[in-house]
């Protein structure tokens, strides 16, 4: 048993990991204690991974669940390094850290192939050189850093590469680090974010058309000068990040300088019930197609930095129904912890009813539902609709797929409730944007025959 330790304070001590090797020692709020001897032989051929439905028959889990698949985080990555790929310039692929900071999460991105990081804090600086030191580069894209964490960042991890938006954080940067000459300078602009689910337009970036005197004195001060965005988080069109690029073009062009890097930034997405986006291909044709177009200094480098599509459908969550009035159900996880998203934001997930008690079944008729979240604040309320069978109720699961992005990193102690339990899993995920492409790959294929 290995509760979680260093990296987030506030949930550390309330997360344990579940692996084959910690069956010995099981001290956890489950009823059964897990005898993974019990799983069929095709099933422990799976590396030991074990199946949802399963294991929360057996254990009865009172506590939330995520379920990890390390299968679909080795294929977003591998269709990110096989696609992500440019005739004209090399490409890099930066794992936003916030997405998913799981150190397990972390260890089969690296194993799958990334080997860069965004990181946006001292805490992310630090469990990324815990666990990978100097075989991987890190990268601190965050506008408006700490002095003291850029301090550190460059002295004592190696950081060259730092974003900014201003001529204050210019300042800052060149004094902290005694005017390197070797740093690696990103000018974060704003841009527009109109068809994200998430806006991230407001707080971060300069606007294109007064950007052109920071990128002329930063060019005099970087060994590399780049420009980075985003577009917004779960964007929607692809054409954004051509809209972005051109912006990108005629500012630089505006201001007469060479960039050595395009950073386009996050905002791919993930597919849920109301968000289908089109295929991860087609933001990649739109990129590239459009920074073809640029006239980049010699050796210049793409950069992308996803975590949404990298992280999130690799995991899914299962909570608790502890109590159903009419048509909105009480579950033990809630807005607070695992599903912030599904609050305020207003997510709908795909979800799945698991009854774990014997001898009945759930029906297979199925109705809308909203969840209450199991803190007292009427904020911890999520409105879906969750489709889930007409007669579900206390004691049955919910897993609830797509959430292995932004859920793990935003949970709080609110209330008491942030005890979780990790597993890996071989299940394929309830919905996949990496099946999609095969899907679109077969059609496609089947159109030209
Ligand atoms: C600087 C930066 N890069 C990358 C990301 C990852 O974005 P996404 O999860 O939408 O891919 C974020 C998310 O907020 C971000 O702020």
């Amino acid at each position: 048993m290995e509760p979680e330790q260093e990296y987030d304070r506030r949930s550390s001590s309330n997360v344990y990991y579940l692996r084959k090797t910690d069956k010995k020692n099981l001290d956890l709020p489950i009823k059964n204690k897990t005898d993974f001897n019990n799983f069929s032989e095709e099933d422990k051929a799976k590396k030991g991974l074990v199946l949802v439905e399963e294991f929360i028959k057996q254990n009865l889990p009172s506590i939330p669940v995520y379920c990890i698949r390390p299968k679909i985080l080795k294929k977003a990555v591998g269709f990110f390094v096989k696609n992500f790929r440019c005739n004209k310039y090399q490409t890099d692929i930066l794992y936003s850290v916030k997405s998913n900071p799981d150190k397990s999460v972390l260890k089969h991105l690296f194993d799958s192939g990334i080997k860069h990081f965004d990181v946006a804090s001292l805490s992310e600086i630090k469990l990324i050189n815990e666990l990978f030191g100097d075989k991987v580069k890190m990268y601190f894209m965050h506008p408006i850093k700490a002095p003291e964490a850029i301090k550190e960042a460059y002295f004592n991890y190696n950081i060259k590469d730092f974003s900014l938006d201003s001529f204050d954080e210019l300042e800052k940067i060149l004094l902290i680090t005694k005017n390197a000459k070797d740093l690696g300078l990103h000018i974060r602009l704003s841009i527009p974010n109109s068809h994200s689910a998430i806006d991230l337009s407001g707080k971060f970036g300069i606007l294109p058309s007064e950007s052109a005197p920071l990128l002329r004195k930063t060019r005099s001060h970087s060994s590399r000068l780049g420009v980075c965005f985003h577009v917004g988080s779960q964007c929607m069109d692809p054409v954004e990040y051509r809209n972005a690029i051109m912006i990108a073009k005629e500012t630089i062009e505006n201001a007469g300088v060479k960039l050595d890097i395009i950073d386009v930034g996050g905002g791919f997405p993930s597919t849920y019930p109301a968000m289908t986006p089109p295929n991860l291909q087609s933001y990649f044709d739109e990129i590239f197609e459009s920074i073809n177009q640029l006239n980049l200094a010699k050796g210049a480098r793409i950069w992308c930095e996803p975590g949404r599509a990298l992280v999130a459908e690799s995991g899914s969550l299962v909570v608790r129904v502890e109590g159903r009035k009419n048509h909105m159900l009480y579950i033990n996880d809630g807005t607070y912890g695992g599903l912030f998203d599904a609050g305020y934001p207003g997510f709908i997930y795909h979800t799945k009813a698991i009854r774990a008690k014997k001898g009945s079944s759930l029906s297979s008729n199925k109705i809308a539902f909203g969840f209450y979240g199991p803190t007292c604040d009427s904020l911890d309320t999520m409105k879906g609709p969750f489709y889930l069978p007409d007669d579900i109720g206390v004691g049955d699961y919910i897993e609830i797929a797509q959430l292995g992005a932004y859920s793990r990193s935003i949970r709080t102690e609110f209330n008491g409730f942030n005890q979780n339990l990790q597993i890996e899993v071989c299940d394929e995920p309830i919905e996949s944007m990496y099946n999609v492409q095969k899907n679109q790959q077969n059609f496609n294929k089947s159109q030209t025959k």
